[in-house]
């Protein structure tokens, strides 16, 4: 039997990190092999990518080039780790995956969703997550919470308010239009409340 495949999204300190271990300790304490994992990253050649996309630098990047080295990114972690796993009957729990860039490059940077799209088949051949949980909270929410880790900003962490709430607005909007897939969970809820839904959502699957 395949395994699942769980993709957690949300806008910058919306809480992903803090819910993803407790996803992990829940299905685990289930007896579910698991392989956690993370875009872009995931694999040797996806970190190296990844450094490229968070570094912030002088070098202005073209929107189109960083759509492209988040497929790079992807095409890579499908192949060598997302598929095998699924393959060999475990369940991948990926910290974001496509709908994160038809929401930053998308809503974010203005690519248009078509495009994204044409991407999305070309590299990942249909596979799509099982579940998807949307951690939402307002955007000046998250920035506070980021601030708040006082550590210095990524490339995407620098960008303005305004970016962050095309993000949440698209992110939203996937959900609205693919509600049996996209679960939405509100981050500001207290820590009990969204483990209670998350475990019921899990159990649902
Ligand atoms: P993280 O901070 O959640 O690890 O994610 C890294 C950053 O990469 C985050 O700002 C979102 C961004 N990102 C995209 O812009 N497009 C994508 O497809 C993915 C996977 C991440």
């Amino acid at each position: 039997m395949n395994g699942k495949f769980i993709t957690i999204e949300g806008i910058e300190g919306a809480g992903k990190s803090t819910q993803l271990t407790f996803i992990k300790n829940y299905l685990t304490a289930q007896g579910k092999e698991l392989v956690v994992t993370r875009e872009p990253g995931g694999t040797v050649l996806g970190e190296q990518i990844r450094s490229l996309l968070l570094t912030p630098s002088d070098i202005a990047m073209a929107v189109d080039t960083e759509l492209l080295l988040m497929f790079a990114a992807r095409a890579q972690h499908v192949a060598q780790v997302i598929k095998p796993a699924l393959d060999a009957g475990k369940w991948v729990i990926s910290d974001r995956f496509t709908d994160a860039t038809f929401a930053y490059q998308g809503g974010g940077r203005g690519i248009s969703q078509q495009r994204i799209e044409q991407l999305a088949q070309w590299t990942l051949n249909g596979l799509e997550p099982d579940l998807t949980f949307l951690f939402d909270l307002p955007v000046e929410l998250g920035q506070q919470r980021v601030l708040s880790r006082n550590q210095g900003k990524d490339r995407f962490e620098q960008e303005e308010v305004d970016f962050f709430q095309k993000i949440r607005d698209c992110y939203l909007q996937r959900a609205k239009h693919q509600p049996s897939r996209i679960k939405v969970i509100d981050s500001s809820r207290s820590i009990s409340d969204i483990e209670q839904q998350l475990s019921a959502i899990l159990d649902s699957i």
